[in-house]
């Protein structure tokens, strides 16, 4: 008896290391993230940032990879006890669509939802903490080409992908429409 105990609890060690080995090789698209990317959904549909009745700015030209007209939201959230900043950029299209025409039909212009949420120390310390997501009109997550869902630490240590691009903006806070902004 006392040795399949014993036999378990090592199996189960064994189990847990090989868990995290593979957590910490793949720094986004992990069911943990991907769990996280679902709970910062509710929240901000609960805060009418996205989903039916989600709040509306005037829309303005973006650029590419985001899309002709962007509209961006600034403000705190609370996830899991944790107060962070929290960033949403709606991404309209097609190539060529004017402010008033996704005002009167955001639903049927909006190609993706763009999030960065700063999430507790030690998340991504190399990168101020900030989780990125990138979700479709649906709410689920859009994914990259090799099948990865877009949630997470996106996609850290490649050259491209959002925290690759994100860090060259000004202030060193990885934001490109908040310089001057804190
Ligand atoms: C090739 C560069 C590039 C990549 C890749 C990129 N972004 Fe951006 N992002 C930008 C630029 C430029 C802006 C500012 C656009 C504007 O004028 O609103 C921006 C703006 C944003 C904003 C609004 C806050 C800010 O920085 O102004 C969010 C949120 C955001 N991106 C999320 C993401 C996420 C999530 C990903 C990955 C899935 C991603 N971005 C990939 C360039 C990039």
């Amino acid at each position: 008896m006392r040795k399949m105990l014993l036999g378990g609890a090592t199996a189960l060690v064994m189990g847990l290391g090989s868990v995290s080995a593979v957590a910490q090789d793949a720094p986004f698209g992990m069911d943990s993230e991907i769990e996280y990317a679902k709970l910062l959904w509710d929240l901000m549909k609960a805060d009418r940032l996205v989903g039916e009745g989600a709040i509306h700015a005037v829309p303005y030209a973006g650029t590419e990879p985001h899309g002709m007209m962007l509209e961006t939201f600034y403000s705190n959230a609370t996830l899991n006890g944790h107060i962070g900043r929290l960033v949403v950029k709606r991404n309209y299209g097609p190539e060529g669509v004017m402010a008033d025409e996704v005002l009167m039909d955001p639903a049927g212009h909006l190609a993706a939802v763009t999030v960065m949420f700063q999430r507790e120390d030690g998340y991504d310390a190399d990168n101020q903490n900030w989780f990125w997501a990138k979700y479709l009109p649906d709410g689920t997550l859009d994914k990259a080409p090799n099948g990865m869902q877009l949630a997470g630490r996106v996609a850290k240590g490649a050259d491209t992908g959002c925290i690759a691009c994100h860090s060259a903006a000004d202030g060193e806070d990885y934001l490109f429409t908040s310089n001057g902004m804190k």
